[in-house]
């Protein structure tokens, strides 16, 4: 199995992530899920990413808590989308298990010189604030991670926090610029992605009507994120945005995309966080991330549902 670092924000996308990566034994190992405020503060991340690896039945994974609030800016969060604990639609018991001593950041670093080079890739589901907060202090593990695979961003599909950006980049812009600029191995999962991997009412009831408690949770999590997508949206169903990050790590194929130039705005008020893709080779930029434009969806939730089921 690939070993991962799981650094997310949950998030009900981010839960059925997390679920989808515990599910899965053979082709992911997870060496630690790293926590982030995003969607909402960091005492709720931590507690929702807690409750995931409960919910699967993994108690023994480890879990940090780690940067508060963005570099340089206030934290922006989006209760607007996720309700109040972020993992509003299921509700859940507290989580027993404790969180780790020490810091998300020093785990990641810890991590990444510990590991035999290139065997460890960083799957990150919020903003990039942990993940740049590391490679700035310990610049010796950029070489040394195997794959970076975000959900961040977007190019045909805009924005979905402001009309220019998406929300993960725009919450922590500098970070982002910072490792899109860190030479890091990037794939990147936009919204030109995610926008593709919409539930539908029958998925759902599907999930709910497995009859487990993962299947009932994913169930209630998902229509209550689909209620605010469809209405602003007027889509089908809800963006699985996070799922697709665990989805290319167990089988890349279901993606394709470009290796292109992209480039972080950090000054502009209007466009701030716009991930600024140079598709059409336009410019001489060297090439940083393959950027992902398309899904087989059919083949993703043939994935996401047999992983589901199996807890
Ligand atoms: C991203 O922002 C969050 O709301 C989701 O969890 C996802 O990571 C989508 O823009
Ligand atoms: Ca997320």
């Amino acid at each position: 199995p690939r070993k991962i670092i799981i650094d997310t924000d949950p998030g009900q996308d981010d839960a059925v992530a997390i679920l989808l990566a515990l599910a899965s034994p053979d082709e992911i190992e997870v060496l630690g899920i790293t926590c982030v405020a995003g969607n909402v503060p960091l005492d709720l991340t931590t507690r929702n990413a807690r409750v995931c690896c409960e919910l699967a039945g993994h108690p023994e994974v480890k879990v940090f808590a780690g940067c508060p609030r963005p570099i340089a800016r206030p934290l922006i969060t989006a209760e607007h989308v996720h309700g109040q604990t972020g993992l509003d639609g299921y509700d859940l018991p507290e989580p027993q298990m404790a969180l780790q001593p020490g810091d998300a950041v020093d785990f990641i670093i810890d991590t990444l010189r510990a590991e035999p080079e290139g065997t460890v890739t960083l799957c990150t589901l919020g903003p990039l604030t942990n993940i740049a907060t590391a490679f700035a202090r310990a610049p010796d593990i950029v070489a040394r991670v195997q794959q970076l695979v975000m959900m961040g961003g977007a190019y045909f599909e805009v924005g979905n926090i402001t009309p220019a950006a998406e929300f993960n980049i725009f919450v922590d812009p500098e970070a982002a610029k910072a490792v899109f600029a860190s030479g890091v191995p990037l794939v990147v999962m936009p919204l030109d992605v995610t926008h593709k991997a919409l539930t539908s009412p029958e998925w759902i009831a599907r999930m709910g009507a497995l009859g487990t408690g993962a299947g009932r949770a994913v169930a209630g999590w998902t229509g209550f994120f689909e209620r605010f997508d469809m209405q602003k949206y007027g889509s089908d169903g809800a963006p699985l945005h996070d799922p697709c990050v665990i989805a290319y790590v167990i089988e890349p194929g279901l993606f394709e995309g470009r290796f292109v130039n992209v480039e972080i705005e950090t000054g502009s008020e209007l466009t701030l966080g716009m991930t600024v893709t140079d598709w059409w080779g336009v410019t001489k930029r060297a090439p940083n991330a393959t950027f992902m434009n398309r899904i087989d969806r059919d083949g993703f939730f043939a994935l996401l549902s047999e992983r589901i089921a199996r807890l």
